[in-house]
């Protein structure tokens, strides 16, 4: 009796597992990221492959290529293409499928298209040509942008850019001294938001003045957003 609960829940658990595993050679990467030329992108990746009858041995290998071209890899011995050397770094972990990668100091002829392989050894190795991502390298930052509220004697000024690169995020600077409080949320899979907002008690010189915020991005890319403060 235990033993026939036992096998069904067993059952039950394999079952589960073969259709959360559809068991293809798929992998979602986003097809296209805009991305700061000199700045970095994290490419998010995950992948599948058919279930094996039996335990895959350890060592995989992982591979993201441009062409024939390897970009990075898992193997931290490899020697990387001097382009991209020392530019990329393997951020999955490719027994779990995860096959994300950073891609740091982006140029314009970053744009791609790439595409991760798989090579596990004594079972089988897939290029996923059919799942790539292209870069593209947007030459200049838009301004940031920049509201402002005054009220009684106090002003709340929230200065915001998005960006790809988590690891290094926009630096902001402000005209005008206060607390700087900053926060960061991510949009999607690829695209985060920074936000400082600065408040300070308003003096009377601050009024008919520009305030002004700066940020400066990954790679030394600047962009600004200014408003003036009005009095009422
Ligand atoms: C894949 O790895 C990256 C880097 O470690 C991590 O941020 C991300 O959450 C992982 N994705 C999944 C689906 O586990
Ligand atoms: C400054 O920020 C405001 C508010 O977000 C925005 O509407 C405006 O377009 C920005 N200025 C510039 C020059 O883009
Ligand atoms: C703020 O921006 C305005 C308009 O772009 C500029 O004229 C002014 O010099 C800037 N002020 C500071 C302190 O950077």
């Amino acid at each position: 009796m235990e033993l026939k609960l036992w096998l069904s829940f067993l059952l039950l658990h394999v079952i589960h597992d073969v259709q959360s595993s559809p068991g293809l050679w798929t992998a979602d990467i986003p097809k296209t990221i805009p991305a700061l030329q000199g700045s970095c992108v994290v490419i998010p990746c995950t992948y599948n492959y058919p279930k094996p009858a039996s335990k895959i041995l350890n060592r995989w290998r992982g591979f993201w290529r441009k062409g024939n071209k390897i970009i990075s890899t898992n193997l931290p011995k490899w020697k990387l293409n001097s382009e991209y050397k020392k530019r990329t770094q393997f951020l999955g972990n490719v027994q779990r499928r995860n096959c994300t990668m950073l891609l740091d100091g982006i140029r314009k002829t970053d744009a791609g298209p790439f595409y991760f392989r798989i090579e596990m050894p004594q079972y089988k190795s897939f290029s996923y040509t059919k799942h790539t991502v292209s870069i593209e390298v947007v030459r200049d930052p838009p301004p940031p942008s920049l509201s402002v509220k005054v009220d009684d004697d106090k002003v709340t000024a929230s200065c915001s850019v998005s960006h790809s690169c988590p690891s290094i995020p926009p630096v902001f600077s402000w005209s005008r001294s206060g607390i700087v409080t900053r926060r960061s949320k991510r949009l999607n899979k690829w695209k985060w938001e920074a936000v400082s907002t600065l408040t300070f008690q308003t003096r009377l010189s601050d009024f008919n003045k520009h305030l002004n915020c700066t940020v400066l991005f990954r790679g030394g890319k600047q962009t600004k957003n200014s408003t003036i403060l009005q009095t009422w």
